[in-house]
């Protein structure tokens, strides 16, 4: 996701070359996290102006937009605060005018970099419009640039000048969402302020001299300064006078910060990093200080100080400065080894993610911000076709039912080189469904072209905002699942499932005699996040049965009927790619008719016995297994007698996931396909995250 890199260099003398090519490194140190685009903002030639490059793609198109401007890389800075940022597009696309940092106006009097979302930035930017501030930008960041001038101006206007925090406290108030940001400003050169909200910051300290503590003191507002309740909230009510803080307040009150002290009370020569990911700044030190929530960190003059709006009962009045014991690549993959297992832990907040802001759980609704004004024509489509490729193919098959069931239009899933090969017809009145993680895969995209040049609707889910594919399509859903680094897709899937299901549930909104049943679906898509959480817990054991029953084996079978078909293909996909051993998924109505023939002792089985409709049929084609002394594992439900009691019977093995509806269980159950096959892989010695002949987009026919 987005990131961020500042760095700060009192008495140390750098030129500005240095200086960019600190922040370059920062944001390189950051790229493993996805991105879509990068930028800086440093020190001008001119008294108090500001140079602002940014470019979208790889941190390298950032480095040649520099070069092509010819900064005068040899002037040098004793004291200097640069701000830079990766952006991984959520408020409008990856262009040049949305990347980061954003400003207040055209002379750069405030300038931003933001990681989070502002969810009242509509609010605030109308407001700011009624105030005669124009825009450039789609992004909810330019919004809190605009608002620091504005609370700057306002002030100023009525006689009061803010220390840099103090003006940072009042924008804060104003502020609805998450945020990690950094602001510098041509009213506080040389200094920078960094807070956070619910989005990761950390501040590196690097000085040749020993800090006198290793802490910094928190500074609360004094007692006796009155703090006015500002009535700022803009958002509220448009007619809030944007008032001065207290005039005891305006004068500049600087107090000193312990840390940064010398014994001699000589200024220390000192270097500050601040950084959303502890990968940017382990470089160059290991001492470190995290922010907490609400933190308002303020840098200047070789000194560091952490400021809060009030004082908590029982909050910590200081913020250690700690020493860093990890590696960079412990760092990036946090306490996972590889990313695809970081992705598979991921999915509770990743499904989480999907469906926030979308799901009303309260009153069993779902709103689909990007389908709205659309969904009355797709409603009344004779035909849906659903096109993808790989995993993303296989989510279209998993909701198939579903969107059937709810919606009663015929659905038929296509994967996109097929689809192309048969020169399918396509009509002006159908409605064509993309699936896809990146938003670039070559077969898809050239399906979406073939489709629009027929006049059909087309409608995109995609997890990369800004892709061919979101940007081509007429309307869509992103799945907001956030980057997928590993070259299998896991997260993505069940996002994409879950962004499928919404679709079908918005498609049945007006449907009197769906009410009970999409009822049930929104109930049960709320337990998902947690009950994928449950199910990954199952690890351990998934691992010592990829170390025994599974170990050596050439091949594997996975059998599913129904909703569980998808689960079956798309877990012998993912054993396929990440560890090489040769896996089928296999419709459990079908193993009569050929497949049967391969099954004995020695073949690995993997079924789906969930409880659904069609169980008694599962029940029935594991019997056929187990008659040819095949002895399958069975992903089944918790607490389901039947299995236990065979399970004792006859040694078979099961693996427990939690019950939900019948449309939603291939969420869980493939959770533990996902592992299987990272462990397989693992136990091979393979490199999960870069399997060999494949790539994470697919960008050839
Ligand atoms: C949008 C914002 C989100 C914000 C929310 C607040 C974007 C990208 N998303 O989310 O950051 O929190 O409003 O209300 O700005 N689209 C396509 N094809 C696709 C995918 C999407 O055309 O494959 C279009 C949609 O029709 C829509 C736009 O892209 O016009 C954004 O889609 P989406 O992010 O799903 O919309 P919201 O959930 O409303
Ligand atoms: C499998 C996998 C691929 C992709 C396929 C489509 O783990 O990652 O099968 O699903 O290449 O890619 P997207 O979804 O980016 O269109």
């Amino acid at each position: 996701m987005c990131g961020i890199f500042g760095y700060c260099n009192y008495l140390v003398e750098k030129s500005r070359g240095d200086v960019i090519d600190t922040l370059v490194e920062g944001l390189q140190r950051l790229e493993y996290r996805g991105y879509d685009s990068t930028g800086i903002a440093i020190d001008g030639d001119e008294p108090d102006s500001t140079l602002i490059y940014k470019q979208i793609g790889k941190v390298k198109a950032l480095e040649k937009e520099i070069e092509e401007h010819h900064p005068n890389r040899e002037v040098t800075f004793v004291t200097h605060c640069g701000i830079a940022h990766t952006r991984w597009a959520t408020h409008g696309e990856p262009v040049q005018i949305n990347c980061h940092p954003q400003r207040s106006d055209r002379h750069n009097e405030f300038v931003i970099v933001h990681n989070g979302i502002i969810t009242n930035f509509r609010e605030l930017k109308q407001l700011l419009l009624n105030k005669g501030y124009t825009f450039e930008s789609e992004t909810d960041t330019e919004c809190i640039a605009k608002l620091f001038k504005h609370m700057y101006d306002t002030n100023l206007k009525n006689g009061v000048e803010l220390d840099f925090h103090d003006l940072t406290k009042q924008v804060l108030l104003e502020l609805e969402g998450s945020y990690g940001l950094l602001c510098r400003s041509a009213h506080y050169p040389n200094e920078v302020i960094a807070t956070r909200k619910g989005s990761p910051l950390l501040i590196g300290v690097k000085s040749e001299r020993k800090l006198k503590v290793d802490f910094v003191d928190v500074e609360f507002p004094d007692t006796d300064d009155v703090q006015p309740d500002i009535p700022l909230n803009s958002a509220r009510t448009e007619d809030r006078n944007l008032l001065p803080i207290a005039a005891n307040e305006s004068a500049l009150r600087r107090s000193q910060s312990r840390a940064f002290l010398s014994e001699d009370g000589a200024p220390n020569p000192v270097e500050f990093f601040v950084s959303s990911d502890a990968a940017s700044v382990i470089k160059h030190t290991k001492k470190v200080l995290f922010l907490e929530d609400d933190d308002i960190a303020h840098i200047y003059d070789g000194e560091l100080h952490i400021h809060r709006s009030r004082r908590e009962m029982g909050a910590s009045a200081i913020r250690s400065i700690q020493t860093l014991e990890m590696e960079l690549a412990q760092i990036m993959k946090g306490p996972y080894k590889h990313f695809m297992q970081k992705e598979i832990f991921e999915q509770p907040e990743s499904t989480l993610n999907t469906m926030r802001g979308r799901i009303d759980f309260e009153n069993n609704t779902v709103m689909l911000g990007g389908l709205k004004s659309w969904l009355p024509i797709i409603r009344r489509t004779r035909r849906l076709i659903m096109i993808a490729c790989g995993t993303s193919y296989h989510s279209c098959l998993a909701t198939r039912a579903i969107f059937e069931e709810l919606s009663e239009i015929p659905v038929s899933v296509e994967l996109a080189s097929d689809f192309l090969d048969r020169k399918t017809p396509v009509f002006r009145d159908d409605v064509c469904v993309f699936v896809s993680q990146s938003g670039e895969t070559a077969d898809t995209m050239l399906a979406l072209k073939y489709c629009l040049e027929r006049g059909a609707l087309t409608v995109g889910i995609v997890n990369n905002v800004g892709s061919s594919i979101s940007r081509v399509t007429h309307c869509g859903v992103h799945i907001n699942a956030g980057p997928e680094i590993g070259v299998a897709s896991t997260k993505a899937y069940t996002s994409q499932y879950i962004a499928l299901v919404m679709l079908a549930l918005s498609l049945s909104d007006d449907k009197v005699s769906r009410v009970e049943r999409r009822k049930e679906i929104i109930q049960g898509l709320k337990e998902i996040p947690e009950q994928i959480k449950q199910v990954l817990k199952m690890e351990p054991r998934i691992k010592e049965l990829c170390e025994t029953e599974l170990r050596d084996k050439r091949s594997l079978l996975l059998l599913g009927r129904g909703y569980q078909f998808a689960s079956a293909l798309e877990g012998a996909l993912k054993i396929k790619e990440i560890s090489y051993m040769h896996s089928e998924g296999v419709l459990a109505g079908e193993l009569k008719h050929g497949v049967l023939a391969l099954v004995d002792e020695n073949l690995p089985i993997i079924a789906f016995g969930t409880r659904d409709s069609l169980f008694p049929k599962v029940v029935s084609s594991i019997e056929q297994v187990t008659a040819r002394k095949g002895r399958p594992i069975i992903i089944c439900n918790e607490n389901d007698d039947l299995w236990s009691k065979r399970a004792s019977q006859s040694n078979l093995v099961t693996l427990e996931v939690p019950l939900t509806v019948d449309c939603l269980q291939g969420l869980l159950n493939i959770i533990p396909l996902q592992l299987t096959s990272y462990w397989l892989a693992v136990n091979k010695g393979i490199d999960v995250d870069f399997p060999r002949n494949l790539a994470k987009s697919v960008t050839v026919e």
